[in-house]
């Protein structure tokens, strides 16, 4: 006994327990898939025609009833809130509603297992097009912040303890590098799903003589079609490669967030939050919350336990298709829109930050970040590197004792420690002579930083235009 617009009911007697109705419809979430749907609709019903089962005339109707449903979703959006138990079933019952039989026609040797497959690549493409806007545009806004402060020191940590002076801008553009890691991997994840499903069946195979090859093509796949119907409909890996990039992006992002909430405290003070970024506190008048980097952070997370869920969903499952596959949406796309929204809002919260370029630099100065260069100068006049370290780090205890850096050690205290030493210590441990030593590829000196923001512009207008890497740097090294 077959519902008003159900796909399915013909040896059912019974209708379904409402709660169960409820339960497996996925309308409310795979709604979004409605003009995807209505792309496969056509091709597909292209693809009978070719075959001999609609003729011009009927196809020219089925195209006509498409069209007349995509233009009204246009002007209304496409419904999540309709009865209908997916997507599918609501599409067949509009087409059915604007050109009769005809629309009943055209599942023809096709299945929703095929269709939900293909409907949801298509719109995959569509929405890694956005994530990759948002890694450049946040790519973008650190690549400024770099030109900005190329040249402006600020102290380095490793293990949150200060180690040795780095600029802003190599800083800003070490997060760059990791984010452009993200936009290849996200690249790569669409490359995989590139390959046509539709026209597979349900499981076995379509026995309708379709040209999958142009079916394929129609429909924008450049890898042709899926070569293995079972493994068609029941694959999800590159959902599991989608959600590995976002999860990526979205840990780095909650990196980037918390190097940027630290930078923030009081105990730092190397930046400050503009209001647009930040919110007071609804008990402490004085408090100013870094508050958008605190939910980039967090929303990490969820982003996190969304891979897991996919990998869960598919781990153990029979081929082909079984309905745990219908949770993947619900799985996917709220962790996509997360994504989204966090690349959006780190950068936003990257355009609102002013670095304090003046006590930045006075901090790179301090707490005997220029130990290693000591070391380095003591190597220069012939002691070995252990031996220096070993020197150079007595020179600190001592300097820590009288409160001075260690360019600032009396002159008898100098002499004793570090009699090797030669020349001006105030000129070589000066916080730009350590940055400056720092030229080879890599690394923070000034110089070598304006190099890499100008790489980084090039970058960034290749990929505005739809390019990849424009090549090599200005010493002329590939990258
Ligand atoms: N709504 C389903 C999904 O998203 C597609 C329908 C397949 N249903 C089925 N009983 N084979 O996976």
């Amino acid at each position: 006994m077959s519902q008003p617009g159900q796909l399915w009911g013909g040896r059912f007697q019974g209708g379904l327990d409402p709660a169960f109705a409820e339960f497996q419809r996925s309308l409310p979430q795979d709604h979004v898939l409605g003009f995807a749907d209505l792309e496969v609709n056509l091709a597909w019903s292209e693809a009978l025609a070719a075959a001999g089962l609609f003729t011009a005339d009927e196809l020219a109707r089925v195209r006509a009833a498409i069209e007349d449903l995509a233009a009204h979703w246009a002007e209304h959006g496409v419904p999540a809130d309709d009865a209908a138990e997916d997507v599918h079933s609501l599409v067949e019952r509009e087409l059915v509603a604007r050109c009769g039989d005809l629309g009943k026609r055209i599942h023809t040797g096709r299945s929703r297992n095929d269709q939900v497959a293909t409907d949801l690549r298509l719109y995959l493409r569509e929405r890694i097009a956005g994530l990759l806007e948002g890694i450049q545009d946040l790519c973008a806004a650190l690549v400024g912040k770099a030109g900005a402060h190329a040249g402006d020191p600020m102290p380095g940590y490793t293990h949150l303890q200060r180690a040795q002076p780095i600029t802003i801008g190599h800083h800003a553009l070490a997060h760059v590098e990791a984010l452009a890691r993200d936009r290849q991997r996200l690249l790569d994840a669409l490359s995989r799903m590139d390959q046509c499903p539709l026209g597979s069946g349900a499981l076995a195979g379509t026995t309708v003589p379709v040209d999958r090859a142009a079916l394929a093509a129609q429909l924008g796949f450049g890898g042709g079609p899926c070569r293995n119907s079972l493994d068609a409909t029941a694959a999800r890996d590159h959902l599991c490669e989608l959600l590995f990039a976002c999860a990526m992006a979205t840990t780095h992002l909650s990196r980037l967030a918390e190097d940027y909430v630290f930078f923030a405290t009081q105990e730092a003070r190397f930046l400050h939050f503009g209001d647009a970024v930040s919110t007071g506190s609804s008990l402490m008048p004085q408090k100013r919350n870094p508050d958008a980097m605190e939910l980039v952070r967090g929303k990490a997370a969820r982003v996190q336990g969304a891979l897991l869920a996919m990998l869960g969903t598919i781990k153990g499952l029979p081929l082909a298709y079984n309905r745990d596959l219908q949770t993947d949406k619900e799985t996917l796309l709220p962790a996509l829109a997360e994504t989204e929204a966090c690349l959006h809002v780190a950068a936003l919260a990257v355009q609102h930050a002013s670095f304090d370029v003046a006590r930045c630099a006075a901090e790179a100065g301090k707490g005997y970040q220029n130990a290693t260069d000591l070391a380095d100068l003591l190597v220069a006049q012939g002691v070995p590197f252990r031996d220096a370290h070993a020197l150079a780090g007595a020179a600190v205890n001592r300097a820590v004792e009288l409160g001075v850096e260690l360019q600032d050690l009396p002159p008898g205290e100098r002499q004793r420690l570090l009699p090797q030493l030669r020349g001006d210590l105030t000129r070589e441990l000066s916080v730009s002579a350590v940055l400056a030593r720092r030229a080879a590829t890599g690394g923070t000196a000034p110089a070598r930083v304006r190099a890499e923001v100008e790489r980084w512009q090039r970058q960034l207008t290749a990929w505005a235009v739809g390019g990849e890497d424009p090549g090599s740097d200005g010493a002329g090294e590939a990258r």
